[in-house]
């Protein structure tokens, strides 16, 4: 991948929880081609079952069962790609015990197992952006306070929480990756973004210029420059990369080592100018629907994503035009 060697992380198993869906199965696909070793674990409640070898189904939150399969797992086990979580803001403020449940016990049964097979795993946490909630300036740096405005958010600082403890009581070595706004497809894997529902406004916009839908979006009235959200979107090939740099940098740390990167594009687009791009990769206008504001959407957020150049070397080299064209021709392939 981009010159990078993965020597390193062919000396054991990797997990990846949350593998079926589709930051975590992109992840699988990527690793195995590089011929690494990979188990991933799924239950299935976001995502479908597929043939990937190596996918072994079982919800996290059942601790004994997640112990029994754990055992089976081929060692060392050379590290944890913890992907799983219920990820939806909205559905979060409609059923937040069941985001708090699901997002910290899925973690924390994780975690726990770690080390239970004598080897020292890292672990790699999917965060969120959602987890600073509001800037109160920009662009937003890991030292930012965190103060999500979302049960969704709130369960993914409580899981950073965790994890920084237990590292040092289980010797683990921890990195909390917050991304932004992911997009796109694997250009040669036949992956892509396609949630059900789909909340994301890439996909979206995508199909609503497909099939001539209208596509809403929410708020026109932000004081930003053309009055919709600014999001930082970035490739998902991009994501790809600063999750091996972020595994071959923990492999080289101390026991109980915690960080936290940052992970976007560095710079923001609003909605409008996304759905432009859309309708150009696509070649056929879109309908808006403008509706009134969401609950707890951030007018504006931007990564400063200079700790993870600083520390990670990971930096994102292409653009959001070529992440929007690899979606529309992945779903014109697959959906149209
Ligand atoms: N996609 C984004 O824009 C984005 C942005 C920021 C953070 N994240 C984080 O990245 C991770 C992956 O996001 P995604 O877009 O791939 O979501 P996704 O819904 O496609 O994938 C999540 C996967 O986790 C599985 N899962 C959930 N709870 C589980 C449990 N208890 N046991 C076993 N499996 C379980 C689901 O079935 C699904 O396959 C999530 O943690 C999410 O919070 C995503």
């Amino acid at each position: 991948m981009s010159g990078l060697s993965l020597d390193r992380m062919k000396t054991g198993t990797w997990v990846i929880t949350g593998g079926a869906g589709y930051l975590g199965r992109a992840l699988a696909l990527k690793l195995r081609a590089e011929k690494i070793r990979v188990v991933s674990l799924d239950n299935f409640s976001t995502s479908h079952r597929n043939n990937d070898s190596d996918l072994i189904e079982v919800d996290l939150t059942d601790a004994p069962l997640l112990a029994q399969i754990w055992k089976q797992i081929p060692g060392p086990i050379a590290g944890v790609f913890h992907f799983a979580a219920k990820a939806l803001v909205g559905e979060s403020n409609a059923k937040p015990a069941e985001y708090f449940r699901n997002n910290f016990l899925a973690a924390l049964n994780t975690v726990d197992l770690c080390g239970a097979d004598g080897s020292r795993p890292v672990f790699i946490h999917s965060s969120s952006c959602a987890v600073y909630g509001i800037p109160d300036q920009l662009p937003l740096t890991e030292s930012h306070r965190l103060h999500p405005v979302s049960p969704y958010g709130a369960s993914k600082k409580i899981v950073e929480e965790m994890l920084a403890q237990m590292a040092i009581t289980k010797k683990v070595r921890v990195l909390n990756l917050r991304y932004f706004n992911p997009v796109g497809a694997l250009s040669d894997l036949d992956h892509a973004e396609a949630h059900e529902p789909e909340t994301h406004l890439i996909p979206n916009a995508i199909m609503a210029a497909l099939h001539g839908t209208a596509l809403p979006v929410f708020g026109g009235d932000y004081g930003t420059p053309d009055g919709t959200c600014l999001r930082d979107y970035f490739h998902l090939e991009d994501l790809m990369e600063a999750h091996q740099v972020a595994a071959m940098h923990l492999l080289q740390q101390p026991e109980s080592y915690t960080e936290y990167f940052n992970i976007g594009a560095g710079q923001s687009t609003s909605v409008l100018a996304a759905i432009r791009l859309v309708e150009k990769a696509v070649g056929k206008p879109i309908r808006t629907e403008v509706k009134t504001r969401r609950p707890g959407d951030p007018p504006h957020l931007e990564a400063s994503i200079a700790k993870a150049a600083r520390i990670l070397g990971w930096k994102p080299s292409r653009t959001l035009e070529s992440a929007i064209q690899s979606q529309v021709r992945w779903m014109q392939q697959t959906h149209a």
